[in-house]
């Protein structure tokens, strides 16, 4: 692993939990507590992955305040692209900004297929995030129907390219790691219990990473963008992904909704992390 340079230790190792529409204040507050008490009662002196807690909205607050003094950061699962202004139901970038959030997941195949979500308007919002301080996470994937047809590379070629459109390599880059960060994401393997094996995943997070080499040529961003899996992750296949070159971390929807089934895959991520420890 010593000379290989696309396997980058300066690129943050993340796991993150898309908690979707689950839980009540209440709920999601004691998961969060129960996650820090988790990592609290882990032996000191381990490096942690980024942990990343995505609840609802409503739920932001309440899980802000649980994670307090914690390793975990907190993150939205959306969000408008626009300042603030006349737009029922929406949630403005400058709002999150303010409450401390520090993510948001962009794109997510869930706002694409049930709430029209274009790779304009992930670009719009990757924008809007990076213009407020915020790491967009920015989802990408293909559906089974796409896969099925071929069009794998192609639809995620137009999804990274489009969703990047006219941002700057120095927008993207900043000291210690990388300001965008990629999901990527196969529909089919969402909430389905079908992971896409472990070589695949990394191929198509490698060809991702190419793309974005291509896009951003000669400005070294690539090497320190870090690319996650997410499509049933769980305790059982987490370390078989967490050894693969270009996947960086893992967005897990299901597995993170209880902290018995997620701490175990922030601890697949602290061994990607001790890996390069030794390499
Ligand atoms: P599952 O882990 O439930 O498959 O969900 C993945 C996901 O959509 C995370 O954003």
């Amino acid at each position: 692993m010593g000379n290989d340079q696309t396997r980058d230790a300066k690129r943050k190792t993340i796991i993150a939990g898309n908690w979707k529409m689950n839980k009540t204040v209440s709920e999601a507050g004691a998961l969060a507590r129960s996650i820090v008490e988790g990592l609290a009662a882990e032996p000191k002196g381990e490096a942690l992955p980024e942990i990343v807690l995505c609840p609802t909205f409503v739920c932001l607050a309440e899980v802000l305040n649980q994670v307090k003094g914690s390793p975990c950061k907190v993150g939205a699962q959306n969000m408008d692209y626009r300042d603030s202004g006349a737009f029922t139901g929406e949630i403005a970038p400058p709002m999150l900004a303010a409450m401390q959030v520090q993510y948001v997941l962009i794109g997510h195949s869930e706002r694409r297929q049930f709430f029209g979500e274009t790779n304009d308007s992930v670009n719009l919002k990757v924008k809007a995030a990076l213009a407020h301080g915020l790491v967009p996470v920015m989802c990408v994937g293909e559906l089974l129907e796409q896969r099925e047809a071929g069009q794998t590379d192609d639809v995620v070629r137009q999804q990274v390219v489009a969703g990047l459109a006219e941002i700057s390599a120095e927008q993207i880059a900043q000291a210690g790691g990388a300001k965008v960060v990629i999901a990527y994401e196969p529909v089919w393997a969402i909430g389905t219990g079908k992971n896409c094996e472990s070589p695949e995943a990394n191929r198509v997070c490698g060809l991702i990473r190419g793309i974005i080499e291509e896009f951003y040529s000669g400005k070294n961003i690539a090497s320190s963008v870090s690319i996650l899996y997410g499509g049933s992750v769980k305790a059982s296949t987490i370390d078989e992904q967490m050894q693969q070159e270009h996947i960086d971390g893992a967005l897990v929807g299901g597995a993170s909704l209880k902290a018995e089934d997620f701490l175990p895959l922030i601890k697949g991520g602290a061994k990607r992390l001790k890996s390069f420890s030794h390499a």
